[in-house]
């Protein structure tokens, strides 16, 4: 029932240009890196790196620290640019200045520590940025019954059964909050859903509510970028595996080719891991 459109009054906000359902026209990539690079100042924080991100897919990103994950995503969602190699959003080389125009092209983005007002209720979170109104001139207010209700049936919809979408969205759990980011950018008609780390700072419980909220973007046919540090999270969802070192690719991997155990191994630097384990022993004795 709901097209983006719907939500957006008409005030020429992203979901106007970015709600055609479908996928893209003729099944290519959404989103493709090809052989990116990126350096601030001369810190290299990304080189040849190259991905894709597919309709319907989850497109896992997994690195330690400093290994270029937030670099990654910051020049998909329009923060950073790339230096050299090729930016493709539904096939068309790209440039993006900032955020606006990401997710004017679809491209939403969830950050970790959501820009949320935490003293507003949920449904004034729902639609910050983007409040439908009613009346004209002088007489033009928000629309509230609207956005209450839009807010309900919306989470609703994903599974997301909230008490009261007029408590502050501040009293809601770190899962629950993503959860309702994930509902806002399906809303609101992005056909790309970047989201960093979204389970870094939560149990193992609100990570399970997370990632499944995360499988029902791709259900909706959104193309997923999933930062992660734990290949366990990613291996539950993903359908491709991007690990980065020290802002190199050190594996591209389709779901079939590879088991956790390995994408565990290679997450954790397999040799690297080996070496510490015999040097903590030492350390006991
Ligand atoms: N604005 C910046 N200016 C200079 N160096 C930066 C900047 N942002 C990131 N870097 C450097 O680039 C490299 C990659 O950083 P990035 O934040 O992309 O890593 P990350 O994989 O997201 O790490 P984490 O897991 O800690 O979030 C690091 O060496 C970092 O210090
Ligand atoms: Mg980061």
């Amino acid at each position: 029932m709901t097209k983006a459109t719907d939500g957006t009054a008409g005030d020429g906000t992203a979901a106007d240009g970015a709600a055609a359902p479908g996928g893209p026209a003729g099944g290519g990539p959404l989103v493709e890196l090809a052989d990116v690079s990126k350096y601030y100042g001369n810190i290299r924080a990304l080189e040849g790196v190259s991905l894709q991100v597919h309709a319907g897919e989850i497109t896992c990103v997994l690195g330690d620290n400093g290994a270029g994950k937030s670099t990654l995503i910051k020049i998909i969602s329009g923060l950073h640019q790339h230096d050299s190699g090729g930016f493709r959003i539904e096939g068309r080389d790209s440039r993006l200045g900032n955020p606006r125009e990401a997710l004017d092209r679809g491209i939403a983005t969830v950050y970790q520590d959501l820009a949320v007002v935490p003293l507003m209720p949920v449904w004034r979170n729902f639609f910050l940025g983007s409040e439908p109104t009613v009346g004209r001139g002088p007489l033009r207010r928000l629309d509230v019954p609207k956005m209450r209700a839009t807010t309900r049936t919306e989470l609703l919809r994903m599974g997301i059964d909230l008490r009261d979408v007029d408590q502050p969205i501040g009293t809601l759990s770190g899962g629950e909050r993503q959860s309702v980011a994930i509902a806002r950018a399906i809303y609101f008609g992005a056909k790309v859903l970047v989201l960093d780390e979204p389970t870094a700072a939560l149990g193992v419980k609100q990570s399970g509510v997370v990632l499944k909220y995360v499988a029902a973007a791709r259900d909706h046919g959104l193309g997923v970028v999933l930062i992660t540090h734990n290949p366990h999270h990613a291996y539950l969802v993903g359908d491709r595996f991007i690990l980065l070192k020290r802002g190199i690719m050190a594996g591209s991997h389709a779901r079939a080719e590879i088991t956790l155990d390995e994408l565990t191994r290679q997450m954790a630097g397999g040799s690297e891991l080996e070496q510490l384990s015999h040097e903590l022993q030492r350390a006991k004795s």
